[in-house]
């Protein structure tokens, strides 16, 4: 058993004609965090959830909001995702906006700022905002869609963060995002993630197997 395992349902793999009540079923199966993963159709071909989605849902339980935005550009965006009642914003660097300036944007409404970053992007693209982030989210699949295969070089890449964090004594959350099961998740709480996302993995079943899936992740 692992008490120190961060778990964050993707709820891009939820019943969303629900998504109220899976929130709910989610939160009360023992989820940390509810990761809500925006997409804009021309960062990832995928439309997802907008702000007023976000903030339809923020009542319905109080474990934090781990919102990633897989969208370009992102700073108009950030005031509207933190007002909603993000916890947490992630924002990836490979976008053609200009990072520094976002997650400052972030910080400013005192939400956690967080970088997620693609299968081929190198993890050292980080290191000049390490002294201002407080998550960094490892893709272990190409963003756009849940229910895809974990990609192995995400393995290396947690190994070498995770020595960056705490050599440098960070009080930085690592988390993997992309094709977590029951198999694999022991491998990449090995490499040093301590926030697992998995979609596709806890909302398997329906909501009378959201606990048992949280459990077995965990390892219990
Ligand atoms: C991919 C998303 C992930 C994904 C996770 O673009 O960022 O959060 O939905 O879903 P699973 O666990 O199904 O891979
Ligand atoms: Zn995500």
């Amino acid at each position: 058993m692992n008490n120190k395992i961060k778990i964050s349902p993707s709820i891009l793999a939820s019943d969303f004609s629900q998504l109220g009540n899976e929130v709910i079923a989610i939160a009360e199966a023992g989820a940390d965090y509810i990761h809500v993963d925006v997409m804009d159709g021309h960062f990832v071909p995928n439309l997802t959830i907008g702000p007023g989605i976000v903030k339809s849902i923020r009542d319905k339980t109080d474990i934090p909001f781990d919102v990633h935005l897989m969208i370009d550009p992102i700073e108009p965006y950030i005031d509207e995702f933190a007002k909603a009642g993000a916890d947490i914003i992630s924002i990836h660097p490979e976008a053609n906006d200009n990072t520094d300036k976002c997650i400052d944007r972030i910080k400013s409404h005192n939400v956690k700022a967080g970088l997620a970053i693609n299968p081929d992007t190198d993890w050292k693209v980080v290191l000049p905002y390490l002294n201002k982030i407080d998550l960094i989210i490892v893709m272990s699949v190409h963003p756009g869609f849940g229910g895809q295969k974990f990609i192995p070089s995400a393995l290396e890449k947690l190994k070498q963060l995770r020595a960056e964090i705490d050599n440098s004594n960070l009080d930085i959350e690592l988390e993997i995002d992309g094709g977590i099961n029951f198999e694999n998740i022991q491998s990449v709480i090995d490499a040093g993630a301590n926030v697992i996302v998995a979609g596709t993995t806890t909302f398997a079943g329906g909501k009378s197997e959201y606990a048992n899936n949280i459990t077995r992740l965990r390892g219990q």
